[in-house]
């Protein structure tokens, strides 16, 4: 199953949160709507409300309140990226330049305030209080794991289990959140809804994890956002961490200055050593294992079209370049 085909299974409903987006987007101040505006129209893959439709697809229950659910997690993901360009000083998202880039930091952070209220304007129609609960939770958490990579950066000793903790906060949350949260808002049994929620865990930290690695070796055009950002900001991200551990010593060395120091004046020696150890292989194998586990999650669900296409899903995210 390639994307096409995996969109093919909710095609109409992915065309009516595109315009529930769009729709959401409407406020009284133009400054606000020209950059929501901005953001949404550049694009993105959608893949968190792809997982929402798909879950509800799965159980044929793919109504108007999953679209809801769907447009609110987009916005949620919307607002967290506003946020992360400005904490980031990145300059090209989308294929464009960032809103910060264009705008100003505090433009983009406030318009990003502005999509996280709607998102929860737009969840109190769904009226229900323990879907709620797990978005607020999950809005959080992200928030935690933006702070905990924040007081991680220029850090050489920081662990694996450390960046873990910071990928399962501001990223697989809330994958874990469209998943689950479309379960319990179907009410489906707690045991699928808890398989649900593994698949979205498990699928979440594979994405990042490819992410961290395309970070060194993806195409820039391709992913519609600058390489090298993490080592620029000296960001010890896991192909570093591994790279540390196991390269020899005057290497490890090499890698530990090129994160105090942050820059990219280090990045060809830094790319032959994560190379060269093994470190990105390490960090895609990883990726692979979480999308493995996601993949046996599903087990649990009825056979259907949409779970194939959740189980091809789990496979794009690590196999892909964009
Ligand atoms: C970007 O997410 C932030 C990460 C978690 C790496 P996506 O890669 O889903 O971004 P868009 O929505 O497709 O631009
Ligand atoms: C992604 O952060 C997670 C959030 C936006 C909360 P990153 O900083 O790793 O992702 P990119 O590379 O900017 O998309
Ligand atoms: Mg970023
Ligand atoms: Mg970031």
């Amino acid at each position: 199953m390639q994307i096409q085909d995996i969109l093919a299974v909710i095609k109409d409903e992915f065309q009516a949160v595109d315009s529930l987006i769009h729709e959401q987007l409407e406020s009284r101040v133009p400054l606000v709507e020209k950059i929501a505006d901005y953001i949404v129209s550049s694009g993105g893959k959608r893949i968190r409300p792809l997982l929402v439709l798909m879950t509800g697809k799965a159980f044929n229950r793919c109504d108007a309140d999953i679209v809801k659910l769907a447009t609110v997690i987009e916005f949620l993901h919307t607002a967290t990226l506003l946020h992360d360009d400005v904490v980031d000083t990145s300059d090209m998202r989308r294929g464009n330049p960032t809103a910060n880039a264009k705008w100003g930091n505090a433009p983009s952070v406030l318009v990003g305030d502005f999509l996280y209220s709607r998102s929860f304007q737009m969840l109190v129609d769904l009226k229900s209080l323990e879907v709620m609960d797990i978005l607020s939770h999950a809005t959080s958490v992200i928030a935690e794991g933006e702070v905990l990579q924040l007081t991680n950066v220029k850090n050489p000793n920081a662990t694996e289990q450390q960046y873990m903790d910071v990928i399962h906060g501001k990223t697989a949350m809330l994958f874990e959140a469209s998943t689950y949260g479309a379960a319990r808002l179907m009410e489906l049994d707690q045991d699928v809804s808890d398989a649900l929620k593994i698949y979205g865990r498990e699928l979440g930290l594979a994405f990042q994890l490819v992410d961290d690695v395309l970070d060194y070796e993806g195409d820039a055009e391709a992913l519609g956002k600058n390489v090298g950002d993490d080592l620029a900001e000296g960001k010890p991200t896991l192909p570093l961490i591994h790279a540390m551990a196991n390269a020899p010593e005057d290497d490890a060395k090499l890698i530990r200055q090129a994160i105090r120091k942050g820059g990219l004046d280090n990045m060809d020696d830094v790319l032959r050593i994560v190379r060269d150890n093994g470190s990105l292989d390490y960090t895609r194998q990883k990726a692979d294992d979480c999308a493995a586990r996601a993949q046996q999650a599903l087990e649990l669900l009825p056979d259907s079209d949409a779970k194939e296409a959740l189980k091809a899903l789990a496979l794009l995210a690590v196999k892909r370049n964009t």
